[in-house]
């Protein structure tokens, strides 16, 4: 990684007073004074300082996704682009998506190394709400709201868990589910004798979508965000 990007991410001020600090000769790495914010360093094993003080690389990055369609939500893939392609610069070994998305769904994925998060987000126990916008190919009617909120057989040993349907045209609703299973939404809305012709997350537990990101950006949680998400 580069020294530059390193001391940034450890919240050491902006890339650009960074550069200058470097230029004025005050990091260190392993004891020699670098000049250079180009300068390639392995913050595993090179010893930064910081105006003499040992710098300490944040253990947990956090960012938001607006996945395309396209994309599988994966680390690596043989044959296709995955979500963590699209972090460019920042892709990193251990980073991973906080819960899959399909293909051809859009919208919120977390993106993370930190794996207790990820478990209590994913975790069936904790009843973490999904909200999903999703257009339909059938008009939507009062008896599939309520057989939604009831819970529907969708091939699993026992019912979904009671959804939340917010009606918002003929053909398009917000569903909030509490569960994870593969193609969740897509089979309730089936076993109601509809179907989802296109699908986007809206939210994860405290985390919305910005919808102010462009399909295929990301950016860093806020601090804010990160820690209503913990909580
Ligand atoms: N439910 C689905 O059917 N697909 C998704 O991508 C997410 C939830």
């Amino acid at each position: 990684m580069r020294l530059d990007k390193f001391l940034c991410d450890c919240k050491l001020g902006t890339r650009s007073q960074i550069k200058k600090d470097i230029k004025s000769g005050l990091v260190t790495v392993n004891d020699v004074k670098i000049l250079k914010p180009e300068q390639h360093i392995d913050e595993n094993a090179d010893r930064i300082c910081y105006k003499g003080q040992p710098c300490v690389y944040e253990k947990y990055v956090y960012y938001m996704l607006n996945k395309p369609a396209g994309v599988v939500s994966a680390t690596e893939d043989q044959h296709e682009q995955t979500v963590i392609d699209l972090l460019g610069q920042q892709k990193r070994d251990d980073l991973f998506p906080v819960g899959r998305l399909d293909k051809d769904t859009e919208g919120l994925l977390l993106i993370t190394n930190d794996g207790p998060l990820a478990h209590d987000l994913t975790s069936p126990a904790k009843h973490v709400e999904k909200e999903y916008e999703c257009h339909l190919a059938q008009p939507f009617d009062d008896r599939q709201k309520e057989q939604l909120e009831q819970g529907v057989d969708i091939g699993e040993k026992a019912l979904t868990k009671p959804a939340t349907v917010n009606i918002l045209e003929e053909k398009k609703i917000v569903l909030t589910i509490t569960e994870g299973k593969f193609h969740q939404v897509k089979r309730m809305l089936s076993a109601v004798g509809n179907e989802v012709i296109y699908l986007k997350r809206l939210r994860m537990g405290a985390l919305t979508l910005d919808e102010s990101l462009p399909k295929g950006s990301f950016r860093r949680l806020t601090e804010e965000e990160t820690e209503n998400l913990r909580k």
